[in-house]
């Protein structure tokens, strides 16, 4: 389906990492399929390139290699950088964004603003644009991090809010656009068979996991002032949470979904500073070896520094204080050179409450359910079953449904979708002021106290899964990290 009207999307930070990977690429895709308003206009807005002949040079060069090799077909490419126009722009020049202004009234249709620039620049774009009337009507696309704890998350909120209305601000958390993350809200809610177990009589505990085996690639001086808290936890592994454990929402209009996600991020048990050493655990990778190769320590990467504290590696004990989830422990989970890319919610179910088949019935994970979110969409039911043969022996075995083999048609790329709803004025996957300021309150104690104590992370080898005291977290429990299992 194509957007709904025409469009003017302005991309500041045109010649950055994220739009070269992701931005320019989604819309590319959006475009071969069709989706986009034929009149609909993508100005690039960057320092580095001259003119428009230079910036379409860039977006040749740079951005082509990361469109799909199915994807990429000469012509439409072509048609596509007919979309493009190109401002060279000074953000501390004022005459500038007239320039901007100027160009940007002689396209029509829905105005997007997106910011794929570091947060530092937010507030300045913002004012800048007001100053030339350019906020009016318009829509702005914000990218994380937001701010780098709840007060400096709140300054710019707030000045952003000075300028535009909340429903013309589009938080972006990539995580909500994908494929997989919709799944789940359609498991939950469009099947009446698992809703009856979704809660505290019926499940022990639950795992939330996103390993990555890259390291920080190219953004070791970004990522050192951030770390995986900030990088992960604040925003991917809480809206993942938050999904998994909300109450059904009364339609899927944007705010009952987040209505929902917010109840359950204010109702996360807030730590005592005094149990940070039990419930959270921060690694750091050493050297390594990753699928046969061997890949450096942290504070080698360039851009790190030597005797850096920041982790790399998160993992955490939740509780959400509500009926249904009262005593659950959610684990979280993320690190970067890890033994595997994987993300997944793993529910544990509570065994029967008498066995009369053995032991077997009785063990802790017997019944779970296993949502794999990426790679390879899939979704496997754990039960037991009788061996065959002689006696009443148990075995545990699986049901599993992976969403290719039902559904043939390209998936769409998170950024894809997330763009489309953005220019369609969708704005149910986009994070409300309110959710992040509790998600940024709910880690503030973790933040400070790991800054306070400066002390080191504790050491894990690359290609593994990170430092051993994740899984005494576990085991004190009684249970362990699903990989860990026999
Ligand atoms: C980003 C983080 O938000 O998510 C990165 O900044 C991380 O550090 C990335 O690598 C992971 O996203 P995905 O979609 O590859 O799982």
């Amino acid at each position: 389906m194509q957007t709904d009207s025409s469009f003017t999307f302005v991309l500041f930070g045109g010649t950055g990492d994220l739009s070269m990977r992701k931005i320019l690429p989604a819309l590319y895709e959006a475009h071969r399929a069709g989706m986009l308003a034929d009149s609909g206009k993508i100005v690039g807005v960057a320092r580095h390139e001259e003119d428009r002949a230079g910036y379409i040079d860039w977006v040749n060069g740079h951005v082509k290699p990361y469109v799909s090799k199915d994807g990429l077909d000469e012509g439409v490419w072509e048609s596509f950088l007919a979309r493009i126009e190109y401002v060279k722009l000074d953000l501390s020049k004022a005459e500038d964004f007239v320039l901007l202004r100027d160009a940007v009234n002689k396209l029509s249709g829905t105005r997007v603003f997106y910011l794929a620039t570091g947060p530092s620049l937010f507030v300045p774009i913002c004012h800048a644009l007001a100053s030339v009337g350019l906020n009016e009507n318009a829509r702005i696309v914000l990218e994380k991090p937001l701010g780098y704890d709840l007060r400096s998350s709140n300054a710019i909120n707030d000045a952003v809010g000075e300028i535009f209305a909340e429903e013309q601000i589009y938080r972006i958390d990539h995580y909500l656009g994908k494929e997989p993350v919709q799944n789940l809200l359609a498991l939950r809610f469009g099947n009446a068979l698992f809703e009856p177990l979704w809660r505290r009589e019926w499940v022990e505990s639950i795992q939330i996991t996103i390993a990555e085996e890259l390291g920080v690639e190219a953004r070791g001086d970004f990522y050192d002032n951030t770390g995986a808290l900030r990088d992960m936890v604040q925003n991917h592994l809480l809206q993942l949470l938050s999904i998994v454990a909300m109450e059904p929402p009364h339609s899927m209009d944007s705010d009952s979904v987040r209505d929902e996600k917010l109840r359950v991020l204010r109702a996360l048990k807030p730590i005592d500073p005094r149990d940070i050493q039990r419930v959270a655990v921060r690694g750091q990778y050493h050297a390594g070896v990753i699928r046969g190769t061997a890949v450096p320590a942290y504070a080698t990467e360039p851009g790190v520094k030597k005797d850096s504290t920041t982790e790399t590696f998160v993992a955490l004990k939740v509780e959400i204080e509500n009926w249904r989830w009262s005593g659950v422990p959610f684990f979280l989970r993320t690190g970067k050179r890890l033994a595997d890319r994987v993300a997944e919610i793993v529910v544990n179910f509570r065994p029967v409450p008498h066995s009369a088949l053995g032991p077997t019935a009785l063990r802790p994970g017997a019944n779970r359910l296993v949502i794999r979110l990426q790679p390879n969409e899939t979704i496997r039911l754990y039960c037991l079953a009788k061996q065959p043969g002689e006696g009443m022996n148990l075995a545990s075995v699986h049901l599993d449904l992976a969403f290719d083999q039902f559904f043939r048609e390209n998936q769409m790329e998170a950024y894809q979708r997330l763009l489309l709803d953005v220019i369609n004025g969708r704005l149910a996957l986009f994070v409300r002021r309110d959710e992040q300021e509790a998600a940024w309150r709910w880690v503030e104690p973790i933040l400070n106290d790991w800054s306070a104590a400066n002390k080191a992370p504790k050491p894990y080898a690359a290609g593994t899964w990170g430092p051993a005291a994740a899984s005494a977290m576990l085991a004190q429990h009684g249970t362990c990290w699903l990989e860990e299992e026999n």
